[in-house]
């Protein structure tokens, strides 16, 4: 590879690390995603520059236009809600893209003397990209509710799942030691089988998390790949990606107060993971916007607290203007976040700020935690289990550890939401019976709109 290509791709590597840092802040986020977008196109075109004698051109273009396409339509077309999903899909496309790259290789290595580490890469590669392929598919279709989003566990799983990991590590060593393309494709076939079971049970509020985990694996096979091919920008794009999905893995999991090991594995223990629950039928006190709009507008001290549902309303806007009312009328209103609120990381920031809420109204929830019992008024528009008391009180809850906002600590508390069916965990939430809460039934635009004209009018 000549010195200049090589340069253009440390470049490109600098790039990519510039870009993770602008996508840690708000404020630099959009400049960070394209600076790595575009490291990502100057990488990729490089070949067509360097390499002599590049074979299949017409089929490597049409494949760079099938993605371009299927990217730009899929990203301009998802709901903020189903990103969680499309990153699935994306995820999983890059592990089995690795994994036939390696296969292909290993057709190369099969007649040519090649050192052992070689082939420990290549087999890593197509064991572990099938496992991202395969488990990335089952978490899409779990997300997408193309099959039930609850763990899925059946009578000798663990048996399957035990006898796979051997067969996966016997086969790896079978190709390191006699290269041949005919075990390269059963190990790919056992690392799908392996990546299906991996999900298999993990249900509800966990599917998320063990997206960021396929992300990691498909990193690291991205970058194993980046070292059989002797790719410096694959391997540097791959290990950063292998370790910022293993650093978000371990933080969403820490901000649910969960173990990894218990995410992946707590169903088999006897269903520690829940998908969605039933509606409750108790009685509770509801209140219309007029009535909310008084306790409102007279409070000194409000905290709205924004959930998943304001995302699925897109309410952000009208949430927005009636801060601002309340703000002008003189009260202190903030934001509190909860770090796993929504079905991302960073959910509620990006869309309070696409309704340009300014940064210093989004408080932290370690930073607002203790402001709750000097509070007149929560808000809790579209959220439910970041505000659920069992995650302090209820052992074996799904959400039992997970630290939460002490909203059940202010003077009154109201929930909007449409209905008594529980949050992503599927839980019953003891706070909506509390006789300081009132709810205000409906879709939380339409509500808020209400809520908004009944303050103008006081
Ligand atoms: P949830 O607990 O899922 O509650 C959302 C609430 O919004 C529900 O009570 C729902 O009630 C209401 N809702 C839905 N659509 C609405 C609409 N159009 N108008 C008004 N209300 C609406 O959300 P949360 O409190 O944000 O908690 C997030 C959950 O996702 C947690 O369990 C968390 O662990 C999980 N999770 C998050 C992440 C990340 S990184 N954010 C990752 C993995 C898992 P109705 O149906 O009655 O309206």
């Amino acid at each position: 590879m000549p010195t200049w290509v090589q340069l253009v791709y440390l470049l490109c590597a600098v790039g990519f690390i510039l870009a993770l840092k602008g996508l840690s802040g708000p404020r630099t986020a959009r400049a960070g995603n394209l600076i790595g977008a575009a490291a990502a196109v100057v990488a990729c075109a490089l070949p067509f520059f360097y390499v002599e004698g590049l074979d299949h051109i017409p089929l490597i273009l049409l494949a760079i236009v099938v993605g371009t396409v299927g990217g730009v339509f899929g990203a301009r077309k998802v709901q903020m809600t189903q990103m969680p999903q499309m990153v699935a899909l994306f995820n999983g496309v890059g592990g089995g893209a690795a994994a036939l790259v390696a296969l292909l290789e290993l057709e190369h290595m099969v007649d040519g003397v090649t050192p052992g580490f070689d082939l420990a890469a290549t087999a890593f590669t197509i064991v572990v990209g099938s496992i991202s392929f395969s488990g990335s598919l089952i978490t899409f279709a779990k997300l997408q509710e193309l099959m039930t989003s609850r763990p899925v566990v059946f009578p000798g799983l663990p048996v399957v799942f035990g006898a796979l990991v051997l067969g996966a590590l016997a086969l790896s060593v079978l190709v390191v030691t006699d290269a041949s393309v005919p075990l390269g494709v059963v190990l790919c076939l056992v690392g799908l089988a392996f990546g299906v079971l991996l999900v298999l049970p993990v249900g509800g509020a966990d599917v998320p998390i063990v997206i960021s985990l396929l992300n990691a694996f498909t990193g690291l096979t991205v970058a194993a790949g980046g070292y059989i091919l002797a790719n410096t920008v694959l391997l540097v794009g791959g290990t950063l990606v292998g370790a910022s999905g293993t650093f978000l893995t371990l933080l969403m999991a820490r901000a649910m107060g969960r173990s990894v090991a218990n995410i992946l594995f707590g169903a088999l223990k006897g269903g520690s993971t829940l998908g969605a629950g039933e509606a409750s039928d108790r009685p509770v006190k509801s209140a219309g916007p007029e009535d909310i709009a008084i306790l409102l507008a007279y409070a000194s001290r409000v905290i709205i607290v924004p959930g998943y549902g304001l995302a699925v309303a897109q309410a952000q806007h009208t949430l927005r203007e009636l801060v601002d009312l309340l703000i002008a009328r003189g009260a202190k209103v903030d934001y509190a976040i909860h770090p796993v609120a929504g079905r991302m990381p960073g959910h509620m920031n990006v869309l309070l700020a696409e309704a340009q809420v300014p940064y210093e109204q989004l408080v932290e929830m370690d930073d607002i935690n203790g402001e709750f019992k000097h509070t007149d008024v929560v808000l809790v528009v579209g959220a439910n289990d970041v505000v659920n008391p069992a995650a302090k009180t209820t052992p074996g809850a799904p959400i039992y550890g997970m630290p939460i906002l002490n909203a059940d600590e202010a003077e009154q508390i109201v929930f909007m939401k449409r209905s008594m069916r529980p949050g992503f965990a599927g839980i019953e939430n003891e706070l909506l019976f509390d006789p300081k809460t009132t709810l205000l039934f409906g879709d939380a635009k339409d509500s808020l709109g209400k809520l908004l004209k009944a303050v103008e009018t006081l």
